[in-house]
C-alpha cells in the first residue's frame, strides 16, 4: 500500500532542484569557457594584427636611418627618429598588455628550471645597465658571496622579467645622479630578491593601488620623462603569485621604495608533492 511520507517527499524535491541547479552551473560553466576561448582568440587576433603593421613602421623607420634608400637631412632624420621610438613604445604596450591577459587567464605554463642566483643577475645586468648608465644612474649589484652557488627553481625568463620591470621602474621614477641597489639571497625557506632606489617614494595609501592594472601616481611621484600604462607592476605581481611567492613595498614619500619579492622553495614542495604550484610545469627543454 503507497502511503504519502512528507518527508520523504521533501528529500525527493531537494534532489530535483539539486539536479536542476547543477545542470544550470554545468552550462554557466560551459558558456564561461566558451566566452573564455574566445577572449584568448580575440587577443592572439590582435595581437597578430596590431604588430605586423607596427613591425613594419619600425623596420621601415630602420631602415630610412641607415639611409638604405638614400641620404636624408638631419631634419628628416629626428622626425623618423620619433616614429620609430613611438613605434617602439607602442610595441611595448601592446606586448604588455598581451601578457597580462595571458597570465590572467591561466594559459601560460610555468617552464621551471634550476637557475642559478648567477644567471639571474646576468640576465638582468645584459638588460638594464645600457638604460642605468644612460640615465645617470649608479647601481649597487649583489655581493658575490649572495649569489655564488645557489640555485633557485624558476621560470627564468619570467623572472628576469620581474626584476627588469622593477629595476626599470626604481630608473625610471629616481632623478639623475639617483642610486639603485639589487639585492640577491637564499635561505632555507626560499630566495629573497629586492630592488631597491632612493627616488621619491610612494606613499603608504597607494602601497596597494600600484599593483593593479593600469594605476598610475598622479604627477607627484612620476618623471615627467616617464612613459608606460602602469601593466609593469600588476605583470610582476602576476608572476610572484604564479611562483607562490609575495611581494613587499617598504616606501613612503620621501624614502625611496624597497620592493622585496620572495621565492619559496619549490624544488621542496616539488618534493613534498607532485603538484607544487598549479598550472606550473617543470621544462627541461633549455
Ligand atoms: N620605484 C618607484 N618609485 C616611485 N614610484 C613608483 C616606483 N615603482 C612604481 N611606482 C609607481 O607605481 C605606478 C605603477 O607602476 P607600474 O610599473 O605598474 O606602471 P608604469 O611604470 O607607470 O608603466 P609600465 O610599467 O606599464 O611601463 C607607477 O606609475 C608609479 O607611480
Ligand atoms: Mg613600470
Amino acid at each position: 500500500m503507497n502511503t504519502y511520507d512528507p518527508v520523504t517527499f521533501d528529500v525527493l524535491q531537494a534532489n530535483v532542484d539539486l539536479l536542476a541547479e547543477n545542470e544550470r552551473l554545468d552550462l554557466e560553466r560551459r558558456r564561461l569557457l566558451e566566452l573564455d576561448q574566445l577572449k584568448t582568440e580575440f587577443l592572439a587576433r590582435i595581437s597578430h594584427d596590431l604588430r605586423t603593421p607596427l613591425n613594419s613602421i619600425i623596420g621601415f623607420s630602420d631602415l630610412i636611418t641607415s639611409e638604405v634608400g638614400g641620404r636624408i637631412n638631419k631634419k628628416h632624420a629626428e622626425f623618423i627618429a620619433a616614429i620609430n621610438r613611438n613605434g617602439h613604445a607602442l610595441l611595448a604596450m601592446i606586448n604588455e598588455l598581451l601578457d597580462l591577459s595571458s597570465l590572467e587567464s591561466g594559459h601560460v605554463q610555468l617552464r621551471l628550471d634550476q637557475v642559478p642566483l648567477q644567471v639571474l643577475l646576468e640576465d638582468l645586468q645584459d638588460a638594464t645597465v645600457p638604460v642605468l648608465e644612460n640615465a645617470g644612474i649608479e647601481t649597487r649589484w649583489p655581493q658575490v658571496n649572495s649569489v655564488k652557488d645557489k640555485t633557485v627553481l624558476v621560470d627564468r625568463r619570467r623572472i628576469v622579467q620581474v626584476l627588469v620591470n622593477l629595476v626599470d621602474n626604481a630608473r625610471k621614477f629616481t632623478p639623475r645622479g639617483g642610486v639603485v641597489s639589487v639585492e640577491m639571497d637564499r635561505d632555507s625557506h626560499g630566495v629573497h630578491l629586492v630592488v631597491a632606489d632612493n627616488g621619491p617614494g610612494i606613499p603608504k595609501s597607494e602601497q596597494d593601488r600600484i599593483f593593479a592594472p593600469y594605476y598610475q601616481r598622479p604627477s607627484g611621484g612620476m618623471a615627467t620623462n616617464a612613459h608606460g600604462v602602469g601593466l609593469g607592476l600588476a605583470i610582476v605581481k602576476s608572476i610572484v603569485d604564479r611562483h607562490g611567492g609575495s611581494i613587499e613595498l617598504d616606501s613612503g614619500i620621501g624614502k625611496g621604495c624597497r620592493f622585496k619579492v620572495l621565492l619559496p622553495d619549490l624544488s621542496r614542495a616539488e618534493q613534498k608533492t607532485s603538484d607544487p604550484v598549479p598550472a606550473a610545469a617543470p621544462d627541461r627543454r633549455r
